[in-house]
């Protein structure tokens, strides 16, 4: 035990997100993958239907209410506001380390981009749970990346 302890100290220190423990031989594994995040990172909007997004400069205040209800409900026992992980990755700064169009795909279509896109296979292998599909609508989605947005200092 507490050799795996070790291991997940460890992990916090090399990856955002850390893990449960399970798998610690393949430690070295995760490290490599994690190098492959940082290359990807930024470049992808990931796998599935938003494409294009602009988002205005200034926030929806209105959304982001909505996203924060959204996120009380169905994101909070996993997903921190800091950058402290908690099951997945805190979402302080996501919105700069990630596109617009990447978090919407993978809100909206998490298996796919957890089985198919580089950067969220990664962070699956880093964090070692399956984000499960939240159900999120089209709108739910904007709504929380609003959100996000917001606790990321957007006004
Ligand atoms: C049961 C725990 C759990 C819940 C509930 C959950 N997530 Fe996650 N989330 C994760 C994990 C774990 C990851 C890392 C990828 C993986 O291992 O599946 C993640 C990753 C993410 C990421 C990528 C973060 C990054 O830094 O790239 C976003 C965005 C995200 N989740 C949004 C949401 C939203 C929005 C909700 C609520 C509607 C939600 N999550 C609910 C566990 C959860």
């Amino acid at each position: 035990m507490k050799k795996v302890l070790t291991f997940i100290t460890l992990l916090a220190v090399i990856s955002a997100c850390g893990g449960q423990g399970e798998n610690s031989a393949n430690e070295g594994n995760r490290v490599s993958a994690n190098s492959k995040l940082k290359k990807t990172d930024d470049v992808t909007k990931g796998i599935g239907k938003f494409k294009d997004v602009e988002l205005p400069p200034t926030l929806d205040q209105a959304k982001a209410t909505a996203g924060e209800k959204i996120y009380e409900v169905k994101c909070q026992p996993c997903h921190k506001l800091t950058d402290v992980k908690l099951v997945g990755p805190g979402w302080l700064g996501v919105t700069e380390r990630r596109k617009p169009e990447w978090i919407l795909n993978f809100i909206t279509n998490v298996d796919e981009m957890l089985s198919n896109d580089p950067v969220a296979m990664a962070q699956l292998e880093e964090c070692l749970v399956r984000m499960p599909n939240q159900q999120l609508t089209d709108d739910d989605a904007f709504a929380v990346l609003e959100f996000m947005r917001k606790n990321d200092g957007v006004k």
